[in-house]
């Protein structure tokens, strides 16, 4: 269930615009910072907050590639799929991060910490083959850098946990 203080700031936001539907990729985007994905509560939260169908919402879900109605990892990394990236070694990047991390596109690793996902022309063209790992972009990539990558986030991810731990 939605916590009071960020449903009343949510209904606040909705406020000001002149349709709520305009909002409709913030509130999903809100709603899935704190469930962590879209749920379909989630769902049946935004409908009710900005005045729409629950199948409108999950359409519009559906749409956007940083929109998961599933529960993802906690990096999602998205490999650009496009031209420009599949012609400089998409296939290779892609095969390199599922047999590092034991899954297949769309798969989450047991450990809850990965989840590989497509992701269309991020723009990166000039630094191909490129993929985000929480949006965030990394290009001319190797299977080494890749491997880096992979460690650095291991490492964040426990050292996070150390610390929230006490
Ligand atoms: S085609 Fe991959 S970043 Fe543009």
């Amino acid at each position: 269930m939605l916590p009071a203080d960020l449903r009343e700031k949510l209904e606040r936001t909705i406020e000001t615009a002149d349709h709520p539907r305009e909002l409709a990729v913030d509130v999903m985007m809100a709603l899935q910072e704190h469930y962590g994905h879209l749920s379909d509560e989630a769902v049946a939260e935004a409908a009710q907050l900005l005045d729409m169908s629950e199948v409108e919402i999950d359409e519009l879900a559906t749409f956007y590639t940083f929109i998961y109605r599933e529960p993802v990892g906690r990096y999602v990394i998205h490999v650009c799929d496009s031209l420009i990236c599949w012609m400089d070694g998409y296939e290779k990047l892609r095969d390199h991060l599922a047999r590092k991390l034991n899954i297949a596109m769309g798969g989450t690793t047991d450990d809850g910490l990965f989840t590989l996902l497509p992701v269309c022309c991020v723009g990166y063209c000039d630094r191909s083959p490129a993929m985000l790992v929480n949006r965030r972009v990394h290009g001319n990539l190797t299977p080494e850098k890749v491997d880096a990558i992979l460690d650095g986030l291991r490492e964040s991810a426990r050292s996070a946990d150390e610390t929230s731990s006490g």
